[in-house]
């Protein structure tokens, strides 16, 4: 028999705090939905008490998740304990994820604790949660910097308090390979099967994966992990490294297993790129654009001989499947179009697809190949649900005389067409003046990006904007889509104000979504 690894993701909680990566709850539900579907064990779904936003959106997808379960993390206080217990109780399997620091540092500096108050805050912490909920997690934040006697003692008090899984962090990033197994096994044996050991790894040494495969060795059966890595600073064990790692090598891990669908790696870390904006460097393992292409002649000239010359994973058993890449054309049916969604991984309600097949329609009329990366776009941002109070209608931009540039812009609000102009210093300039002057919001414009969907001189253009709509609020990301560059830019501003719209009153302080990093 197999020991099977519980797979813990916290894209949505530790990858959520790294720069720039803030999500809407509409996103969150789409992502924690594909998470489920790729077959983690464990979402942590936020932090409940760091933002009204976060609370809403681990209750919305604990309504709506089947089989994962859903976790919110809280500090070691009574009221981020009872907050989180509020926000995951529509979850069939839920978990309440408590933690406090126990390296010195920490506890001397950033708590202002002597130890004895540590382990008493601890059990008062994992005594509340577990007469909440019957799955509690206790962190030792710092742990891998901490004394091991203290952290003996620490698991020992937690346990009898009624943790299940006790969370080794290497916070910082600190630690190397061999010192996290000896660490682990240490602890594993000291715990002695009470509850399960699970490893937390940051990657600010690139050990990350490293570390984590090791702690499995040594006793740990949970990972903590985010799809492509993300997370604070260097970011988070990835997901994918740990799990093709243990697949690829099951010579080396052959008493162990995971519940993870491996197909659904590559839709996942696409998603989690498209909704943040944030794509992996394109040499990143496993995910990254290069991770399967072979530039120089001899490795060709190797590939095209025997693929195991030099490719160890099959790019299919991620979920790539390059043989399919160029598909659906002008001719293609709505059925054909349904087919391909769901074997992409879509599924769409009768509205999502008519309005979908449209755009594919409109876009095979300028576009001559459509290829799956085109078709995940559009099908994309047909299931975005968040509601489009404003959509482009028409742009026209122009060089004046003056040498400024000028947009004529005409915006829909909720069927009723607005339209307006505005000079600017430069295309990107006039076109966000002339919506802000429609919709009446001044957003300031934090970040810019632009890249084309799929090679060719008709690519699509993909816009990725980052806007702030209040002075100290977090900025909202907005992605638009055209072949027109211009268009694509008016449209990611515009879903940028939708999204900002649908949450307004959701959106904490930036100092109240920073409460831990
Ligand atoms: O890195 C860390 O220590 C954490 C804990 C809260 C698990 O994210
Ligand atoms: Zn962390």
């Amino acid at each position: 028999m197999k020991d099977i690894i519980k797979i813990f993701d916290t894209t949505l909680r530790d990858g959520e705090q790294s720069p720039g990566a803030s999500m809407n709850i509409e996103e969150k539900i789409k992502l924690a939905i594909q998470l489920e579907k790729l077959g983690v064990d464990v979402i942590e779904a936020g932090f409940a008490a760091s933002s009204p936003g976060d609370f809403e959106a681990i209750s919305k997808i604990a309504q709506v998740m089947k089989n994962s379960c859903v976790c919110s993390l809280s500090r070691a206080l009574d009221n981020d304990i009872i907050t989180a217990s509020k926000a995951i109780a529509p979850a069939k399997n839920k978990r309440i994820h408590t933690f406090i620091a126990t390296s010195p540092i920490h506890m001397e500096y950033k708590l202002k604790m002597k130890p004895d108050e540590v382990i008493k805050r601890a059990i008062s912490a994992v005594s509340l949660a577990k007469s909440l909920c019957e799955d509690v997690e206790f962190s030792c934040e710092d742990a891998c910097r901490s004394d091991i006697g203290f952290l003996k003692e620490i698991l020992d008090a937690v346990i009898s308090a009624g943790a299940t899984t006790l969370n080794i962090p290497d916070t910082v990033g600190y630690r190397l390979p061999n010192e996290i197994g000896k660490i682990i096994k240490e602890l594993s044996d000291f715990v002695n099967n009470r509850a399960i050991i699970s490893i937390h790894c940051h990657n600010d040494l690139g050990l990350a994966t490293a570390n984590s495969l090791e702690a499995i060795k040594n006793g740990a059966r949970q990972i903590e992990c985010t799809i492509n890595g993300l997370g604070e600073r260097a970011g988070n064990t990835s997901l994918e490294e740990v799990i093709m790692s243990i697949k690829t090598r099951r010579d080396f891990f052959s008493d162990f297993d995971t519940n993870i669908n491996t197909k659904e790696i590559y839709p996942t870390s696409k998603l989690v790129s498209d909704i943040t904006g944030i794509n992996p460097q394109p040499n990143k393992a496993i995910v990254g654009k290069n991770a399967f292409a072979h530039e120089s002649g001899i490795h060709q000239d190797g590939m095209l001989k025997n693929k195991e010359t030099y490719e160890i994973i099959n790019p299919s058993d991620i979920g790539i499947e390059l043989d399919s890449t160029l598909v659906l054309g002008k001719h293609s049916g709505r059925a054909a179009f349904k087919d391909k969604a769901k074997i992409l991984g879509f599924i769409l309600n009768d509205d999502e697809l008519d309005n979908a097949f449209n755009k594919f329609k409109i876009l095979c009329d300028s576009k001559k190949d459509i290829f799956d990366d085109d078709l995940r776009e559009i099908l994309g941002e047909e299931t975005t649900h968040i509601p489009k109070v404003f959509r482009l209608n028409m742009l026209q931009v122009s060089i004046c005389s003056s040498g400024k540039f000028c947009a004529a812009t005409s915006i829909f609000k909720e069927d009723v067409e607005y339209s307006d102009s505005a000079l600017g210093n430069g295309a990107v300039d006039c076109i966000l003046k002339s919506i802000d002057r429609i919709s009446g919001f001044q957003g300031k414009l934090k970040d810019y990006k632009v890249c084309s969907v799929t090679s060719g001189k008709d690519a699509l253009a993909k816009v990725v904007v980052k806007v702030e709509f209040e002075p100290n609020k977090p900025a909202l990301i907005g992605h638009g889509l055209d072949i027109d560059t211009m268009s694509a830019t008016a449209k990611a501003y515009i879903s940028a104000l939708n999204s900002y719209l649908s949450m307004k009153d959701l959106i904490a302080n930036k100092d109240g979504t920073m409460l831990f990093r």
